[in-house]
């Protein structure tokens, strides 16, 4: 649904309504696979709890333990989407700056709440640069590793970005994806008015769960949270919060991350084989962002051979040339890069 306020760039597009059953899912970038017990059994044993109201406590305390943090830094959200709307009504910005390109959701929140939003657009191989983003910025948000670049930013140049008396947003979404998480502000105090945004959609295949949260200093998360709706997450995402947060899922995470760059590694080298497409940059997550001649009629004709793609024109930055594709095992990257090399013969 195209967002008010901006004719070119479709910010409410998002790759889940490229995929039709049946389809080879390469534009969302969720991790499928079965759910481990730790976490399936959780889940379903909470159904037996649902006639009391949510409690926060354990979720909250476990999250915290996770990264090292206190419970009142921590804010569980309805999915890290949630904490895009929170951040929009309740920091009063003069100067949103959107670092993109990006997850559109952010400037979408934004846009919502009535902020006039400034974009600091990084150009191709986009690298963050902290001198585009204007002094003035009141609120910044930044996704690291980025989507949909797929570029990780060093958490020093990031960090660059704080200010006294200015928000800083860091959406890391897909920081679970690099092998201990090596640019992660998660357990950081020390920055002025950082927040850090996590998600377990991705990793976990909980993106019809609704659960995330942010961490931030007390004072901002009592903000975030007193415009925060009732009861925002519910029982069964808060047990997926507590076992997601335990030892055994950091490892297995870790172990899911190592195997998802060896899968990377294998899309990058089958696709370097095709000299039409160029990589948009170094890929570090789940997914890589691909530049080839008439994206578009390609991106068509993948769908008629079975294959969704995310395409790229959607993402303030980019443009038709661009699209995203999701890693996954190699036999799927193998066919797809085989389709693709068909595909990129006719069009
Ligand atoms: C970069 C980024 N941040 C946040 C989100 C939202 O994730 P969640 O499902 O936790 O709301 C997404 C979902 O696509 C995303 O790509």
């Amino acid at each position: 649904m195209p967002v008010a306020g901006d004719p070119v760039f479709d910010l409410g597009h998002h790759g889940d309504v490229e995929v039709e059953p049946g389809m080879v899912d390469l534009a969302v970038n969720v991790r499928s696979g079965p759910m481990p017990d730790w976490l399936a059994e959780p889940i379903a044993a909470s159904l037996g709890d649902l006639a009391r109201y949510p409690d926060q406590t354990t979720a909250r305390r476990a999250v915290a333990e996770r990264h090292g943090r206190d419970p009142d830094e921590v804010l569980l959200t309805a999915g890290a989407a949630q904490a895009f709307v929170l951040l929009a009504r309740a920091v009063p910005a003069r100067r949103p700056v959107v670092v993109h390109p990006q997850f559109t959701e952010p400037e979408a929140a934004l846009r919502a709440a009535g902020h006039e939003v400034t974009r600091a657009v990084l150009p191709a191989p986009f690298a963050l640069d902290p001198d585009r983003v204007p002094e003035d910025a009141d609120l910044v948000l930044v996704g690291n590793p980025t989507n949909p670049t797929s570029v990780l930013h060093p958490a020093a140049d990031i960090e660059k970005l704080a200010r006294p008396g200015r928000v800083l947003v860091v959406d890391e979404a897909f920081a679970d994806t690099t092998p201990g998480e090596p640019e992660s502000l998660a357990a950081r105090r020390d920055v002025a008015g950082l927040v850090v945004l996590r998600s377990l959609t991705k990793t976990w295949g909980l993106a019809g769960l609704r659960i995330g949260y942010l961490l931030a200093a007390p004072e901002l998360v009592s903000r975030l949270a007193a415009v925060q709706p009732l009861w925002p997450v519910s029982t069964p995402a808060l047990a997926a919060a507590t076992a997601c947060a335990t030892h055994q899922a950091v490892a297995e995470e870790q172990r899911i991350a190592t195997a998802l760059a060896d899968d990377r590694a294998h899309l990058v080298r089958r696709l370097r084989e095709l000299p039409q497409v160029t990589l948009g940059a170094e890929p570090a997550s789940s997914f890589v962002l691909l530049r080839l001649p008439r994206a578009e009629q390609v991106r068509r004709s993948l769908r008629l051979r079975g294959y969704a793609v995310r395409r790229g024109d959607t993402f303030p930055g980019l443009g038709a040339e661009w699209i995203r594709v999701a890693v996954r095992d190699r036999a799927t990257s193998d066919a797809f890069v085989s389709v693709l090399r068909d595909v990129l013969e006719v069009v």
